[in-house]
């Protein structure tokens, strides 16, 4: 199901009992961060906020912010449209299946074919609701130093007049942050050779009215298409929108490979294109029913500024590190927008469902490099990728070893630096039962192996930056072939009448 707006998300959530409403004036330094760790700790995941008077430095926001609204399963299935994420994965994976790939590039040309047959295609359209509010600055074109500093706001503008960055509703997320960061936004940029599209989620870090820090790490595409912009001197666009339908973001952050566009994915998953427009002042499309989009540019001849300190996904607070600024030429926005919010921080958070629907979605992919496997698990505490459990039919000596390796050389699986083969009658999305089949049936040294390898560049606790080791566990039953010279034992079961018969007794005993 297509949301034609955030707020008609939002809606579906209210109708669906997954909302709480905040009328009172709460802040958007720390206050709203300590509000949402709470939910999102929650069992299940808690629920979706909605502050509908957010403070910045004590003056009422006219836009409303909205936090967790993708922060457990069931609102994760409501994002999609869908009765489950795993009704959404079966229905891509038959799609899939249809035509057996032969080989990994087969399988991922394929994945774009089964989208494109939805006929998902995004379309160009002339004008849309987040053009609703247009507020243009200096023109790119006119522009040729850094953006000058500010004057810190006095008042904040209503609704119907257009705001610079800093009367945005933007969150001081954590104590020792930085600043305010934007944290779901989607940054469109164009690869200068191919003319092919991304967008990716990188946060941004409010530098002042007219610029930000572009946080994309060294091996994202957004990183890839700036590195020809630097290489040839020439100013980047970029377009960043927020809000709209629930999937823009959910396809941002998903692991999709270089080449292929994320508003296919999108008009997939909502079952409706994704139609476009056209920027007012850089040459890229947005949405058209994004609630904000904040054009502008990167300068390669400007150089690096240090973002951070971030309080991250890891738990911890990323230290600064040196990125590039972008430069606002133009914000536009829906007279009656919402600003989405996410947080990170120590786990579990909302991006948890983000990164675990990803995995279910994409399991059909894995599957088809690698038959093998049956489940796949990023449980929680290991932040999106440090730990992946993966559950295997084993057939053959050191397969379990062939998994990993191949596992480590898949797009973003490149991060994870502990990976634990089970067998398949192993549930991997329980964490208690994957370790007692690893502390049950490992010999440290002969089934582990450590290799090297990228790192995540938030990693704090790899020697180098985005460099690091990563370390194996072959947790299956042991074959011949694989260095054990012994009887492998049967784990212990009840018998099932036995079982039975017990249960009917218990269950009927007169209290
Ligand atoms: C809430 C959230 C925030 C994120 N922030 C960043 C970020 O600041 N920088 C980054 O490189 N990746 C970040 N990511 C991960 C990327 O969005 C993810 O790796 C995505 O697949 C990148 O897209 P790309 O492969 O098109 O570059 C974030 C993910 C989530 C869920």
């Amino acid at each position: 199901m297509a949301y034609e707006s955030y707020q008609d998300f939002i809606n579906t959530l209210q109708q669906q009992g997954e909302l709480t409403r905040i009328a009172a004036p709460v802040a958007t330094e720390l206050e709203i961060t300590a509000a949402a760790d709470v939910q999102m700790k929650a069992p299940g995941g808690g629920k979706a906020l909605l502050f509908e008077k957010p403070t910045v430095n004590g003056k009422l926001s006219p836009f409303p912010v909205a936090i967790n609204t993708m922060g457990s399963w069931r609102r994760m299935a409501l994002a999609m449209g869908s009765a489950s994420v795993e009704e959404t994965a079966r229905e891509l994976g038959a799609l899939m299946k249809a035509k057996p790939p032969g080989s990994m590039r087969e399988a991922l040309k394929l994945l774009g074919t089964a989208i494109e047959l939805r006929h998902a295609r995004p379309k160009v359209v002339k004008d849309g609701p987040c053009k609703e509010v247009v507020h243009k600055f200096e023109t790119p074109a006119t522009r040729t130093e850094p953006w000058p500093a500010a004057p810190a706001i006095q008042t904040l503008p209503g609704a119907g007049a257009a705001p610079t960055l800093l009367d945005l509703p933007v969150l001081k997320c954590w104590p020792l942050d930085g600043g305010r960061f934007i944290t779901l936004p989607c940054v469109v940029t164009k690869d200068p050779d191919t003319g092919e599209r991304n967008v990716g989620m990188y946060r941004m870090q409010i530098y002042d009215s007219g610029s930000t820090g572009m946080h994309w790490q060294l091996q994202k595409v957004g990183a890839r298409h700036g590195r020809r912009y630097y290489e040839t001197g020439t100013r980047m666009p970029v377009a960043v929108f927020l809000g709209g339908d629930p999937m823009f973001p959910f396809a941002a952050t998903a692991p999709l490979p270089d080449g292929l566009d994320e508003f296919l994915l999108a008009g997939y998953l909502r079952r409706k294109s994704v139609e476009l427009v056209k920027c007012e002042t850089v040459d890229l499309e947005v949405p058209a029913n994004a609630d904000f989009v904040i054009e502008g540019y990167i300068d390669p001849r400007e150089s690096l500024r240090e973002e951070g300190p971030f309080g991250d996904h890891t738990g911890f607070y990323t230290l600064p590190e040196p990125y590039p600024v972008f430069h606002v030429s133009a914000i536009t926005h829906r007279r009656s927008a919402v600003y989405p919010a996410t947080i990170v921080g120590a786990p579990p958070m909302e991006d948890f469902y983000l990164g675990a629907a990803a995995v279910k979605l994409f399991l059909p992919v894995f599957r088809m490099n690698f038959p093998e496997i049956v489940d796949i698990a990023l449980p929680a505490e290991g932040v999106f990728h440090n730990l992946v459990f993966v559950s295997i039919r084993k057939t053959y000596p050191m397969q379990a070893f062939k998994i990993m390796h191949g596992l480590w050389g898949m797009g973003q699986m490149m991060f994870t630096k502990y990976i634990v083969v089970v067998d398949e009658d192993v549930d991997v999305h329980n964490t208690s039962e994957v370790l007692f089949r690893l502390c049950a049936n490992t010999d440290p040294q002969r089934d582990s192996i450590f290799t090297r390898g990228p790192a995540d560049v938030l990693d704090h606790a790899t020697s180098e930056v985005g460099v690091g080791s990563k370390l194996g566990l072959d947790a299956t039953r042991k074959l011949p072939g694989e260095g054990f010279k012994r009887a492998w034992p049967p784990l212990i079961r009840m018998d099932q009448s036995v079982r039975l018969k017990m249960d009917q007794l218990l269950n009927h005993r007169p209290h």
